[in-house]
């Protein structure tokens, strides 16, 4: 490895660069010291590169376990391309030297005459040039070389520079004090996630986590971690994960195991699979284990090794994947009985006894896997599902019962599904597939099959056969199972037209339900059944929920689909901003992944269209493979939204085709409505009104197959403008009014605006200045991209009417919003309007708004700083390390025009104010 690719060691380096460097007039003795694995022997590397740069002779030596027992073998490695030189010494101590390498026939030498030997021969070597030893591996070296090298070190005069590399082990001591220290530390997370990223560019955050988490930044660990990560599964168990280290690093971390007594073999295991450091509680359990009294003198041996340390109250391992190593060392039976005796004198903690009993036997127990099952819950209150699911999986091992194993895989799975790992879903699934099941498990089988990639049947019979389960399971007592049907009932719903008997029946399932109870889950289901009858009803439960006080990251993003569904935009964003702070916090990435897609749509609408596209980029991440394919086909529609409005036509129609041509879209019109008005704005933009017309009357047209009941409130507005470039006004306004029955029945807001805007646009000349003054003052006004539209076309209208100075201010307010959205086709209009009216755009007005100022990466971290988090948790917020959040932020000061972080959450309040009125 060359030296500038080793991270975080510029210091140490420099340090041994300058020793080498200035060899010609001093000498030095630098002794490095480490752990394993921490780039002792990758230091010793470069020196001796540098050495040969230089053209300096160079001697490099390094310590074996084979060869530790044999005197001045260490020496002889180090001599032998020397040894001819002997010649030149006197005899006594050339005999010495050669009898210590076995070379004559007189007895082992004097290690002071042999020591003395060594010191002339070096000083001969280095008179001509200044001279590079290397000592590697210290520790392992005979005991006879390692007095040696001390006593040279001690008279190492100008010319020669020693560097010896060693773990730091008692045996140091013996080298005395002829060298100086250098001590190699862990990386910091910087550093490590550095490195990480350069070895494995392609591992995904988590996953990189787990990994940085492991290594705790020793090097190696991080190398062969990052080739083979280990399952996340075990994060977060009561018990330490096993984890398969390859052979380098069980090496590395427990190299020396064997040299252990039985007692402290027998410790160093209960203590590496104890789930609590507790002295007594390992001792005990030691004692437990081998039949005798046991004290805390069996884990010195252990400690010697550098393995552990502990005191009266705990034992700290060395590094954490000593543990893994030493448990990886040993057979599974002596595992299990570390884990029973742990099981067995563990008296404080249900939850400890429980695993250490799990994983104490191999044989079926229902009481344990009972006992185990029971802990789920509370795991996964503390959001530690990964917990969770191992204990279930462990459970159905033990379980005497198939529909017991099968019940319990299951759940595992479910667990699994709620993390965003479909690789153990699909692993679960298909040991639950062996199972038998009882028939309620085989219906959440195929629902959670269903939601990890599974095509979904969306025809009326279905919908009826889920919402008769639905009600078994209520008359049954399965109540959070009744809403799951009626949930993924309601979603066939909303992905396709079902006929009405159908629809009926699924709206009295979710009356009934809403009736039971008022959870965010049951709102979400009667305002997707029926966000038209129960749309105010809705939004008047979503007002009295107060999301500051909900740490369920699910409730609210059931709430947020609830409020979206019925179109309050507005309250869908204030839930959804903080469902995801809280289902990234807790890592549940399967229910971020759908909330992810659920922003993207929001803040289309909203008019924060980089996050919108952020969004859709990280659901991209998550979810390869792992989401519905009708998710997919969703996250598809909407960047191909995102794009067409952007002006991306090409990408977008790509993204169109992708999407009409998705298993999703062969059972569900509402994809294909997508697609279509996707193709209405591309018509815009390339002015074919005509075009967009055509394409978007089929989304309203219910005989046709691009018809959706829903997504036409989203083509309303460019329907309109269509309409008014063609001339078809009159047959617009009609199709209006039919929707407007609907927005006054379902109160939603965003729908009310669309039509309030399309009225407007279509509006003859002596109405619709009133139109578009109600427009402006309605709620879903206050929607960045819904208000710049509006100004657009009253200043337009204005214009048309020639109060020009009039129009000035709302197409400068509109095109500011514009240009920053890179609403490209709206934008240019808004100017030509502005140029028009003979007020070209003042320089500088567009460059007002944060995100003209700051790249997409530098508005989020500012804006999670304006919210008063930390470094630290802004970067596991974007996963990202603290340092490059500090660089971001380092950045942004000067651009807002700032110097403290304190500053910044008014700044931006400014800037969005400024942007947003002008
Ligand atoms: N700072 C670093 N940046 C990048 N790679 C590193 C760094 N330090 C070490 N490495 C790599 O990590 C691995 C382990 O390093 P090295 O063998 O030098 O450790 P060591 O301290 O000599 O360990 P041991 O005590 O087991 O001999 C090597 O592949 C090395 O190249
Ligand atoms: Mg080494």
């Amino acid at each position: 490895m060359r030296t500038h690719e080793l991270v975080g060691r510029d210091r140490v380096l420099a340090d041994l660069f300058e020793a080498v460097s200035a060899a010609g007039e001093r000498g030095d003795a630098i002794l490095l010291v480490g752990e394993a694995g921490i780039g002792k022997t990758a230091c010793l590397t470069a020196v001796a590169a540098l050495a040969q740069d230089a053209g300096y002779p160079l001697l490099r030596t390094v310590g074996s376990e084979a060869e530790r027992q044999l005197p001045f073998a260490g020496l002889h490695r180090l001599l032998r391309p020397i040894l001819a030189s002997t010649a030149t010494l006197p005899d006594v101590q050339r005999r010495a030297l050669l009898d210590a390498f076995g070379m004559h026939d007189g007895a082992a030498g004097d290690r002071f005459v042999v020591s003395i030997a060594t010191v002339n021969l070096l000083s001969q070597m280095s008179a001509r040039h200044p001279l590079v030893i290397i000592a590697d591996d210290v520790q392992w070296l005979d005991e006879q070389t390692r007095h040696v090298l001390a006593f040279v070190a001690r008279r190492l005069g100008t010319r020669v520079v020693f560097v010896a590399a060693a773990t730091s082990l008692p045996q140091l001591r013996e080298l005395g004090d002829g060298f100086r220290e250098l001590r190699l530390n862990r990386l910091d997370v910087a550093e490590a996630h550095r490195l990480l990223t350069r070895l494995a560019p392609g591992l995904d955050p988590g996953q990189r986590q787990a990994v940085a988490d492991l290594a705790r930044g020793n090097p190696l660990a991080l190398i062969e971690l990052a080739a083979a990560p280990p399952t996340l599964t075990t994060k977060d168990c009561p018990i330490p994960a096993r984890i398969s280290l390859s052979p380098q690093l069980e090496r590395a971390f427990a190299g020396r195991h064997h040299e252990l007594p039985q007692s402290g073999r027998d410790v160093l295991l209960v203590a590496a699979v104890a789930s609590d450091a507790s002295l007594p509680e390992i001792l005990a359990a030691t004692a437990r284990m081998s039949g005798g009294r046991v004290g805390p003198e069996v884990l010195e041996p252990a400690q010697q090794l550098g393995l552990l340390s502990f005191d009266e109250n705990q034992v700290i391992f060395s590094h954490p994947l000593v543990k893994a190593a030493v448990v990886q060392k040993e057979s599974i039976s002596r595992r299990q009985s570390a884990h029973r005796a742990l099981g067995a004198v563990i008296t404080v903690s249900s939850l400890r006894r429980a695993w250490h009993r799990a994983f104490g036997t191999s044989s079926y127990d229902d009481v344990i896997a009972a006992e185990l099952e029971a802990t789920t819950a509370a795991s996964i209150k503390s959001g530690r599902a990964g917990a969770a699911i191992l204990a279930l999986e462990r459970a159905a091992q033990l379980s005497v019962s198939p529909a017991e194993r099968g019940r319990r895989l299951l759940l595992a799975a479910r667990q699994a599904a709620r993390l965003g790992r479909p690789d153990e879903v699909d692993r679960l699934l298909q040991g639950v597939v062996n199972s038998e099941l009882s028939e309620f498990d085989r219906v959440r089988a195929e629902l959670l099959h269903e939601n990890v990639g599974g095509v979904v049947i969306t025809d009326s019979l279905r919908v009826t056969h889920l919402c008769a389960l639905a009600r078994r399971a209520t008359a049954e007592g399965e109540r959070s199972l009744a809403v799951e049907l009626a949930d993924a009932a309601v979603r066939r719903r909303c992905a396709a037209p079902v006929e009405a008997p159908a629809l009926a029946d699924m709206i009295s399932l979710a009356q009934g339900l809403w009736r039971g109870s008022s959870e965010a889950r049951c709102v979400a289901v009667l305002a997707l059944a029926d966000p038209v009858a129960h749309g105010r009803e809705v939004i008047s439960a979503l007002e009295a929920v107060d999301e500051r006080g909900i740490t369920d990251g699910e409730e609210l993003s059931a709430y947020a689909v609830a409020a979206r569904a019925v179109g309050d935009y507005t309250a869908a964003v204030r839930f959804l901003d903080r469902a995801e702070v809280l289902l990234r916090e807790r890592g549940l990435l399967g229910p971020l992944a759908r909330a992810l897609c659920v922003v993207a749509d929001l803040q289309l609408e909203v008019g924060d269209w980089d996050r919108a596209a952020a969004a859709l980029a990280e659901f991209a991440r998550l979810s390869v493979a792992s989401m519905s394919v009708s998710h997919r086909a969703a996250a598809m529609a909407t960047t191909a939204k995102i794009a067409a409005l952007r002006g991306e036509t090409a990408a977008a129609l790509e993204l169109v085709s992708d999407t009409e041509h998705s298993p999703a879209a062969r059972s569900g019109s509402r994809y294909l409505a997508r697609a279509q008005i996707v193709r209405g704005i591309v018509g815009i933009s390339a002015d074919k009104h005509g075009e967009t017309y055509a394409a978007l009357r089929r989304v309203f047209d219910p005989m046709d197959p691009s018809h959706h009941f829903r997504e036409q409130f989203d083509a309303v507005s460019y329907l309109a403008e269509a309409a008014a470039h063609t001339g078809q006004q009159a047959q617009a306004r009609k199709m209006l009014d039919d929707l407007q029955l609907v927005a006054d029945r379902s109160g939603s807001p965003l729908l009310q605006m669309h039509l309030a805007y399309g009225r407007a646009v279509l509006a003859s000349d002596d109405t619709a200045e009133k139109l578009f003054l109600a427009c402006l003052a309605s709620e879903a006004a206050s929607l960045p991209w819904q208000r710049a539209r509006v100004q657009l076309a009253y200043g337009r209208w204005l214009r048309r009417q020639q109060r020009v100075s009039q129009s000035r201010e709302p197409l400068r307010s509109a095109l500011t919003t514009l240009q920053r959205l890179g609403a490209v086709k709206w934008a240019a209009e808004a100017l030509d309007e502005l140029e028009a009216s003979g007020a070209a755009d003042e320089p500088g007005s567009n460059t007002g708004s944060p995100h003209s100022l700051l790249s997409v990466q530098e508005s989020k971290v500012a804006r999670l700083a304006s919210q008063g988090m930390s470094n630290r948790e802004i970067g596991q917020q974007l996963y990202i390390s603290p340092r490059t959040v500090s660089s971001h932020l380092y950045r942004i000061f000067p651009k807002l025009g700032i110097s403290t972080r304190g500053q910044i959450a008014a700044r931006l309040d400014e800037l969005y104010l400024h942007s947003d009125s002008r």
